[in-house]
């Protein structure tokens, strides 16, 4: 694994010698992020030495260099999913390879189900902690020491002093901002009534299918983490609800200029 990540590095170095400090993923209907970056450098997932690649016609995942609020950042255009079928340590590769380009933190996006009454679509979560026990745990196996410790603490998975930072920012700008309990699962299909309920029982408020793979090894590797999750639905809330992944695209487009502002804000203060 480190061979192969010391190698997709010494590739994209060879094309892009700038030290990203900042690596964005973005989460379903949330990619126009990308076009507020001055873009310097494009690369195909396709061209990296052992990146995942997509499988899904049409979906050309590329990293983009540039700058985004004077400061030179990284951002996935393109995700890897757990449900498309990718190893966990496909869905993990890129963020290892961002950590392993310097980046200095790393910020989070995703369309996510609403599984706290009090929500509402549109509204933006962030992510204060996560419920990760129906995907596969990506350090499961050897600890490669280089990355991390074998049993990290994850006591601060996203980074207090990042949320202070992102609320007075929403806070200074009107743009109401939730907090909670992101809880991952492995998709494909949304879930059932009992499951949404089930969610919010054992305390999670939000509902999505990817994130806390990412997470933990960025964690693991101690890199920062910064994540907000777009309410694109609300699973619970009505009896006929039914969710189509069209209604979740739309909601994240319409929620997209809020992130964007404090991502971009957040950035701007690094
Ligand atoms: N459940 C799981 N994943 C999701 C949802 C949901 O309701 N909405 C967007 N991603």
């Amino acid at each position: 694994m480190m061979q192969k990540i010391n190698e997709a590095v010494a590739f994209i170095k060879e094309q892009y010698s700038k030290k990203p400090v900042a690596g964005i993923v973005l989460g379903s209907g949330l990619g126009s992020f990308v076009g507020e970056i001055e873009v310097e450098k494009e690369i195909p997932y396709s061209a990296i030495p052992h990146f995942p690649v997509s499988t899904v016609e049409g979906h050309s995942g590329k990293l983009v260099f540039g700058k985004l609020s004077g400061k030179d950042v990284v951002a996935m255009a393109g995700r890897f999913h757990y449900y498309e079928g990718y190893s966990t340590d496909a869905v993990v590769f890129p963020i290892r390879v961002m950590k392993f380009l310097g980046i200095e933190i790393l910020l989070v996006s995703n369309a996510a189900g609403g599984t706290n009454p009090t929500f509402k679509v549109g509204d933006l979560m962030i992510i204060k902690d996560h419920i990760s026990f129906f995907t596969p745990n990506p350090l499961v196996g050897k600890n490669i020491s280089e990355f991390g410790p074998r049993f990290p603490d994850m006591s601060e998975p996203y980074k207090k002093d990042l949320i202070v930072k992102a609320k007075a920012i929403a806070a200074t700008n009107n743009i109401d901002l939730k907090e909670g309990v992101y809880c991952g699962v492995t998709g494909p299909t949304f879930e059932t009534r009992a499951e949404y309920n089930l969610i919010g029982v054992v305390g999670g408020d939000a509902v999505g299918m990817s994130t806390v793979q990412e997470v933990i090894v960025a964690v693991h590797m101690g890199l920062p983490v910064f994540a907000v999750s777009v309410i694109t639905d609300m699973g619970i809330r009505e009896e006929e609800n039914v969710i189509t992944h069209e209604e979740v695209l739309q909601a994240a487009k319409d929620a997209e200029p809020k992130l964007t502002y404090i991502f971009k804000e957040l950035i701007a203060q690094l």
